[in-house]
């Protein structure tokens, strides 16, 4: 081989190195092109082992040659490379001005949020909170409630019964017998939990749905008690203006029995929409517990009187956050549950 040879092979070397560190754009391809043309088997190095073949003087020349190249080329891919490294660093850069990620945070439902008020309020009058069982027996949802087998009350509590005896409950009402049954009187309470009945879902309906259940025993126990704690309550819950009604009602555990209404917390008594006019929010029912209920429990109905009450949770959430259908609080809607 002559040296115009290696001269040949030196300038096509050149000619391949520069046409690739154009192609550069990143660590890889930077990598790529510094093995191909410095690595141990790289083309320089190749090209070195052509020396030994050459005569003297061709070997020291092309020595020489390929030396210089190897310089001019190791030079230039150390520039590339910080030009390389830099960018990368460019593209890494963190910016702590950015905002961060978002991290979603759970909260109360809320059903939970204004269970939680209900219970401070009435914790504050002096009741403890009790919980009872959902799977419930036909002795405690009905009939130690003086709701016997062919009572017509019992039509409105249509549920799932899981054999002959055992059902959902229909209320938190069988609660009072529990609590009475294993305590003596004094008796103030509440239990709040889960309800069910054959209803088909609306705005105003839910198959499952949450009460609060009150209950009061003590000697000398009025209906003017019950307006006291029931009023306190009103007040407590949505506020100093608001004024409560009792209507005349019928429920077989309480005699006499009422209904309570609250002054519509939204046109604040006047008649809109939401109170149909009237300017009162129905909540639930309410009475002095019935003799016939005491008979179940052993309690002497002639020292002992008491009141009860209930209450729908989902109602009373409703018109707290001005919710217009109930069937939103279960359909787990993160845009609806994020609200509150
Ligand atoms: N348990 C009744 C219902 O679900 C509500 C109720 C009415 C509860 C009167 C009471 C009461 O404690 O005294 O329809």
């Amino acid at each position: 081989m002559q040296i115009d040879d290696i001269k040949e092979k030196i300038e096509k070397l050149k000619k391949d190195f520069n046409e690739s560190i154009k192609k550069i754009d990143d660590v890889r391809s930077f990598e790529e092109v510094r093995i191909r043309f410095l690595g141990r088997k790289g083309f320089i190095s190749e090209l070195f082992k052509i020396l030994p073949q050459l005569d003297n003087e061709t070997r020291k020349e092309s020595g020489k040659l390929i030396n210089e190249l190897k310089q001019e080329v190791s030079l230039s891919i150390s520039k590339i490379q910080k030009k390389v490294s830099e960018k990368r660093k460019e593209k890494v850069k963190t910016d702590p001005t950015l905002p961060g990620y978002p991290w979603p945070v759970g909260r109360y439902h809320p059903i939970t949020t204004v269970l939680r008020e209900i219970k401070r309020c009435f914790r504050q009058m002096g009741f403890s909170v009790v919980r009872g069982p959902e799977v419930e027996t036909q002795y405690y949802n009905f009939e130690a409630l003086n709701i016997p087998k062919d009572h017509p009350a019992r039509e409105m509590h249509d549920t799932l019964y899981l054999n002959d005896d055992m059902l959902m409950r229909t209320h938190t009402s069988p609660v009072q017998v529990r609590v009475m049954e294993k305590n003596p009187p004094p008796i103030r309470i509440i239990s709040p939990g889960r309800c069910y009945r054959r209803d088909t879902p609306d705005a105003t309906h839910s198959p499952v749905f949450w009460q609060v259940e009150g209950l009061c025993v003590d000697e000398g126990v009025t209906f003017s008690d019950l307006k006291g704690v029931i009023q306190s309550f009103a007040w407590m819950m949505f506020g100093k203006d608001i004024k409560i009604r009792f209507r005349p009602s019928y429920f077989p555990f309480t005699e006499p029995s009422a209904e309570y209404d609250f002054s519509c917390m939204i046109c604040g008594g006047k008649g809109c929409r939401i109170c149909k006019g009237t300017g009162w929010i129905e909540i639930s029912g309410a009475g002095m517990v019935n003799p016939a209920v005491f008979k179940y429990v052993n309690y002497d109905s002639e020292k002992y009187t008491g009141y009860a009450f209930g209450m729908g949770v989902e109602r009373i959430a409703m018109l707290l956050y001005g919710i217009n259908d109930i069937r939103l609080f279960y359909e787990n809607d993160v845009r609806f549950l994020n609200q509150f």
